[in-house]
Formats: C-alpha cells, structure tokens, sequence
C-alpha cells in the first residue's frame, strides 16, 4: 500500500497497537479516523493529535456497526483502508461458570465484527486497502487464551481467503501479525515486558514500504513459518 496521502479507518486506534499505527500514520500525512468504546480514551488521543478524527462505537453490537458505516459514507466516503485491528484477549478455562459469555463475547468482537466491517467497506468505491491484525497465537494456541488463539486462526485463515476473493478488485489485502507486545491487551500489567509497540510499528512500516502483505516482528516470524513438527513442539513448550 501506499503510505502517505490515505485516509485510513483504524478500528481500536485509541490503545496499544491501534494507537501506535495512528502516530506513525498521522507522521507519514495521512487522515486518520480511530473508533473504540471509551469516549475518554479517544479524546484523549485527538488532543494529543488534533487532526484525528474520533468516533464512539461497540463493535461487538451489530446496529453500531452498520451505524459507523453509514457515517463513514456520509462523511468520508474517500476513506481508502480499513484496519480491522480493535480485539480483546481472555484469560479463561473451559470449567469456568463464564466461559461460554465470555468466548461468545470474543468470537463476536474479534471475528464477527471485522468479517460484518469487511463486507461493508468492501462497497466503498474509495477502498484500496484491508488490513486485518491477526496474531503469532493464530499459528500456535496458548491453551489459557484458547478462544482468543481461535479467533485469530480464523482471521489468518479467512484473510488468505479475502485477498484471493479480492485478487480482481483494487483492494490489497494485508495481514498484520504481531507477536505479543506491551499493551494492555487481556488486562493491564499481562504484557509488560514484550517488545514495544513502537518497535513493531517501525518494523511493520519497512515491510510495507517493501510491499510486503504479510507483516511479521520477532517471535511471530518463526511463527509463521514453523512446519507441524515443529507446531506439536513449541505447543508443548507453551503449554507444559
Ligand atoms: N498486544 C499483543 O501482544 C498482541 C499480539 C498479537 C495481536 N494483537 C492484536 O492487536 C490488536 C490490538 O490489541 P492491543 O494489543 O493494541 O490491545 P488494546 O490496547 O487493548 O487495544 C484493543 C483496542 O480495541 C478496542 N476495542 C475492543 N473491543 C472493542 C469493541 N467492542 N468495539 C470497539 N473497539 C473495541 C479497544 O478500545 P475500547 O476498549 O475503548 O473499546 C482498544 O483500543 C488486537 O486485535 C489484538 O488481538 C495484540
């Protein structure tokens, strides 16, 4: 994709990975445009940076969603990418009383809601661009965020799919697959001490400058590419 001169929709832009993807897409001139629950979160970011353009929704209702796209036609609709990067990550057992709640709360944000975006969008004239932010756990599941592991096998594997369902359109299709990195995804204080996402972030960017469209960083390069030998090994180191 092009870098500069974009006006991008970052869903979950006011936070962690989504917020660091806004600064170094507002420093190569692009309009931004960051969606996400918290009202205070996302003022805070368009205060810092004046040119971001904010809007409240809970992409885990279908009514918001459809909601946010008929503003984007009405206000932007030479909105050119979407980054389908807004995710939650929960740490829970099968035997817990909530599980179901809460893997159905997972699933309905993190596959439901950029699959419903992606349909939409995909009728924006002006679109050029999807970015999906899967995840290094989509190759190898970390049995204590199992859901959240599946949801971004999902992603990964429906990604592959939508840039071969789109190779006749002029919609590029770019998987964005970070490793873990501090954020507060999960809750805060679970990621302290992964690489930054600020690192990430600069990585991503060469690999797009390059035209790369599937973006790796640190651990979720090996990944990426490990056989099923070696998936079975690093399961077992994961999950002792
Ligand atoms: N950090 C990692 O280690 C890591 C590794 C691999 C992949 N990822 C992926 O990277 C993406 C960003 O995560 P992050 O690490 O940056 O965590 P984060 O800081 O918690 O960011 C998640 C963002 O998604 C938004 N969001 C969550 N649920 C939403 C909903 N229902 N409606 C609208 N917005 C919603 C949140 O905003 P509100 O709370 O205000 O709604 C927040 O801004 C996720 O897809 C995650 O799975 C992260």
């Amino acid at each position: 994709m092009k870098l500069a001169n974009n006006k991008i929709l970052i869903t979950g832009g006011g936070s962690g990975i989504g917020l660091g993807l806004t600064e170094r897409f507002i420093r190569e001139n692009n309009t931004v445009i960051i969606c996400g629950r918290r009202e205070a979160t996302l003022k805070e970011v368009a205060d810092k940076f004046p040119s971001v353009i904010t809007k409240v929704c809970d992409l885990s209702i279908e009514a918001d969603r459809i909601e946010l796209y008929n503003w984007i036609t009405e206000n932007h609709s030479d909105l050119n990418v979407l980054i389908n990067n807004a995710g939650i990550q929960n740490w829970m057992s099968v035997t817990d009383n909530d599980f179901y709640k809460k893997a159905n709360e997972e699933i309905t944000t993190n596959v439901l809601a950029p699959l419903h975006l992606t349909t939409l969008f995909t009728n924006l004239k002006s679109l050029d661009t999807i970015i999906n932010v899967t995840s290094g756990l989509a190759f190898i599941p970390l049995s204590k965020v199992a859901v959240y592991c599946a949801t971004k096998a999902f992603m990964r594997s429906f990604t592959l799919s939508l840039r071969h369902m789109l190779k006749s359109t002029n919609i590029e299709v770019i998987e964005m697959i970070p490793p873990a990195l501090n954020t507060d995804l999960g809750g805060k204080g679970i990621h302290d001490g992964q690489p930054s996402v600020s690192d990430f972030v600069e990585s991503v960017f060469e690999q797009m400058k390059e035209g790369k469209t599937e973006l790796t960083f640190g651990t979720s390069e090996a990944r990426a590419k490990e056989n099923n030998e070696t998936i079975t090994e690093y399961f077992n180191k994961m999950n002792p």
